[in-house]
């Protein structure tokens, strides 16, 4: 912090590593105590990705997987918001990734096991660089939630996966946005392994009818805070670090 203000993370607002509920995590979590290694030159000053390398529809869901002249096949939404530090300042030239099943729930992957067909004009992935003050903005369907064999009939509920990347090659961060309104979100055991319903709410993005596109796209707007009290909870770093 420029002012010399340091905000403490809050250990209690993310999940634990180790949540019996959502079985994959018992392998997952360390059994013993966490080792500390400093950060080595290269990483903290290797590059990470060229600005000129995303192409013209890489914020474009609806078409940068689409035959010429076609699109995905759902309800078009645009997921729009702003990267923020943990004082509310936009933060600029962060890569921001996605990633998402169809509007019927299913992934274009080879291990994707789900019955739901997928959409020849979908791929599921974009990527675009937040502005100078932090805005980051898609075009995209909604996704649909799907099955996946947790406790034998769990479902995820509709969400977007997001990276986003920093300066340096270190400083990347995982987390998904839920949609308002989803009856799913609280009977996910992915999102019960957060303690605080303050912070799964943080995850959660209001529908905004003031950034819809009349007759086209509804939008839902998603903020992400990088660190501080209230980080958003980002599952690649459950131990507050
Ligand atoms: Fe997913």
């Amino acid at each position: 912090m420029s002012d010399g203000t340091f905000f403490t993370r809050d250990r209690g607002w993310h999940p634990p590593a180790f949540a019996p509920g959502y079985k994959t995590s018992v392998t997952r979590s360390p059994s013993r105590a966490l080792i500390s290694f400093p950060p080595t030159l290269s990483e903290q000053t290797g590059p990470v990705f060229g600005h000129d390398m995303l192409g013209e529809l890489d914020d474009d869901l609806l078409h940068n997987y689409a035959a010429p002249g076609e699109s995905a096949i759902g309800p078009r939404i645009i997921v729009y918001g702003r990267v923020l530090d943990e004082a509310g300042r936009g933060v600029p030239n962060v890569l921001v990734e996605v990633w998402q099943a169809n509007a019927g729930g299913r992934y274009r992957h080879k291990k994707e096991g789900y019955v739901a067909p997928l959409d020849p004009n979908f791929g599921g992935c974009g990527r675009c660089i937040s502005g100078e003050d932090g805005s980051y903005s898609f075009r995209t369907v909604l996704p649909g939630p799907y099955p996946w064999p947790n406790n034998g009939n769990d479902w995820r509920p509709a969400h977007i996966h997001f990276s986003v990347f920093g300066s340096g090659f270190a400083q990347r961060l995982i987390t998904q946005m839920y949609f308002e309104g989803d009856p799913l979100i609280w009977r996910c055991p992915i999102v019960n392994t957060i303690p605080s319903r303050e912070a799964v709410e943080q995850l959660i993005a209001p529908l905004d009818m003031n950034r819809t596109i009349p007759m086209d796209s509804r939008a839902y707007k998603f903020d992400i805070v990088l660190r501080g009290r209230r980080s958003t909870m980002f599952e690649n770093r459950p131990e507050g670090n």
